[in-house]
Order: C-alpha cells, then sequence, then structure tokens
C-alpha cells in the first residue's frame, strides 16, 4: 500500500469539507483555531508514518484523551470484563449528545460509556486514584507512546474549559451523589480538564494509538494491554466513540474510531495501522466534518474497514 499516495488523494477528496461545520466555542480558548486547517497521518503497525497537510501541527486532543485514559486505567489494573471499572461505566451507546444529563437519573448514575463525558469523567477518577495524578500520569504516558517528550498541556484551554465547566461539573456531582466517585469533584474535573488540553499533532496521536492497531503491543513490542483488552477499547469506540453519530459512522467508515472537539479523530485498522485526521470543523454531534470525510474516502480506496 502507497500510503503517501493515498493520503494526498483522501486529502484532495476532503478539503472541499475544511470550513464546512462549526469551531467549537463552548470552550472559549477552542474558538481561536483557524478553521481552515486540515491534517491526517497514518502510523503502521511497524513504526512507519506518513502525513499530509498540517498533520505536525499540534491541536487540543479533548475527547481523544478519552480513548488512553480508558487504556492508562485498564493497564493499570489489567481489568477486563471483569474489573472495577465496568461495574461504575457502561459499555452501551447511549444515543444521546457527549455532554447529555438525561439517562444518568433512571441509570443510578452509572453512564453508559467510557467515551461520553459522564463515563470519562468516572475513567479520570479511577485513573487518580491508581496514579494519585491522573492527567499528568496521562501526558507522561502520552509523551512516551508517541515519542514526543514536547507534548504539554495548553493552560489556557483548561482554565477556559474551567470557566465554563458548569454541566462537566453538574455531571460529577450527580454521579457524586450517586456514590460513583471516589474522589472529590473538584479534583475530578481539574484533572479532566487538563487531560483534554493536552496538544497533540496528527502524528502524535497516529503514533501513540499504534498499540490499539498492534493489539494492544507497544512500538517497541512490550506489552501495554492484553490483546483482549485492546480489541474491547477498539469495541467500544467503534459503537460509542462518535458518540450519538456512531451509527452513521461505522455506517459510512466502518472502523473504531474516537472524536474530540478539537476537530482530531484517531481511527484504528487492527492488524495494520492507525490513523489520526484534523480538520476544526464540526457537525452538530461535535464530529469534524472534513475529518469524517476523510476516514470515509480512506476506506474506501483502500477497502479496509472492520467489515
Ligand atoms: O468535556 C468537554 O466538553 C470537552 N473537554 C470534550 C468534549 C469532546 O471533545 C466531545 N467530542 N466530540
Amino acid at each position: 500500500m502507497d500510503y503517501q499516495a493515498v493520503l494526498e488523494e483522501v486529502a484532495a477528496h476532503a478539503r472541499p469539507f475544511v470550513r464546512q461545520g462549526r469551531v467549537a466555542d463552548y470552550i472559549p480558548a477552542l474558538e481561536r483555531v483557524s478553521a481552515d486547517r486540515f491534517g491526517i497521518a497514518v502510523a503502521d503497525i511497524h513504526g512507519e508514518v506518513y502525513g499530509v497537510g498540517d498533520w505536525e501541527v499540534p491541536f487540543s486532543v479533548q475527547s481523544i484523551s478519552k480513548t488512553f485514559s480508558l487504556a492508562l486505567v485498564m493497564a493499570q489494573s489489567h481489568g477486563g470484563h471483569d474489573d472495577g471499572i465496568w461495574r461504575r461505566v457502561g459499555r452501551e451507546p447511549s444515543g444521546t449528545p457527549f455532554n447529555s444529563l438525561v439517562q444518568l437519573e433512571a441509570e443510578n448514575g452509572i453512564p453508559r460509556n467510557p467515551f461520553i463525558n459522564a463515563g470519562a469523567l468516572v475513567v479520570t477518577d479511577r485513573l487518580q486514584t491508581l496514579t494519585g495524578d491522573a492527567s499528568t500520569s496521562m501526558l507522561h504516558f502520552l509523551r512516551e507512546e508517541s515519542g514526543n517528550p514536547d507534548l504539554a498541556f495548553d493552560q489556557a484551554v483548561a482554565d477556559s474549559e474551567a470557566e465554563h465547566g458548569d454541566r462537566n461539573a453538574a455531571l460529577a456531582h450527580f454521579m457524586a451523589s450517586f456514590g460513583n466517585l471516589e474522589n472529590p469533584v473538584p479534583s475530578v474535573i481539574e484533572h479532566y480538564f487538563w487531560q483534554c488540553s493536552i496538544e497533540m499533532s496528527c502524528r502524535d496521536l497516529a503514533v501513540a494509538g499504534g498499540f490499539l492497531a498492534r493489539h494492544g503491543l507497544r512500538a517497541d513490542g512490550s506489552r501495554l494491554l492484553e490483546a483482549r483488552e485492546a480489541k474491547r477499547i477498539n469495541a467500544v469506540m467503534l459503537t460509542c466513540g462518535t458518540y450519538d453519530a456512531a451509527g452513521e459512522f461505522a455506517y459510512r467508515v466502518g472502523l473504531p474510531a474516537k472524536s474530540g472537539v478539537g476537530g482530531g479523530i484517531i481511527a484504528v485498522i487492527p492488524g495494520r495501522c492507525t490513523l489520526c485526521v484534523w480538520s476544526p470543523g464540526l457537525d452538530a454531534r461535535g464530529n469534524s466534518v472534513a475529518g469524517a470525510a476523510a476516514l470515509d474516502h480512506f476506506t474506501t480506496l483502500t477497502g479496509w474497514s472492520v467489515f
């Protein structure tokens, strides 16, 4: 496969979709990013990396971080099906927006899945218990997995989200009222905002997500996750990683994927490669418009999907 040629063609296809959608503004610091950006990178399982456009420009990972917090919790506890985290968060698509509160009351404060905000707060809470410093352990983990020691938090984004974080605070307090948080709410939401503020490029994210394509193995061959754990993360990405658009995304793209309101999406082709695409214009469900078009075209051109 000539990845570089495929990426060039994918970028040409996605170009008309760039600037479609809206750059997220509910976290005001995110609005500063130019809507014209587009980048895509592929890291194959052997460590070769290819990219086109703005693939080396850092952007706010936002909800893509939820994939890595779940992986870290699993790696720290080697918890598969029976681990405690799955007693506190489900594995079903929510069919509701990523920051929705409605299901929590009827479902005893147990979020539907680890990728909606409520579920990600539970995972961060668990990571805080396991490590004593959830966001810093995540930053160190991402530096190691991406091979980029310069990765950093964006303080302006973290502060901006905290200033406008009433919804996430409400989710956390509501879950705490059901006894589903181990740490104080202010600490959980602070670590969650910090983890979302980490800046990474398409290159960094495609490389860091390599273990998901290598059935749990890191680039150096050491094991981060059991193969079944990597499978489980990929499965939850497929069914829940793009929120209430997960069905449509599986239909169009056919890959496990995780989006963020910074405009990034990572996608995994198990046994082959990890992709990351970035373009800040979002659709109504919070997923990058040009990013989805690019991944759609990638699987069309290559015939690679999990189906
Ligand atoms: O909690 C929030 O609202 C953001 N920090 C992350 C949301 C997000 O990225 C949803 N993704 N599409």
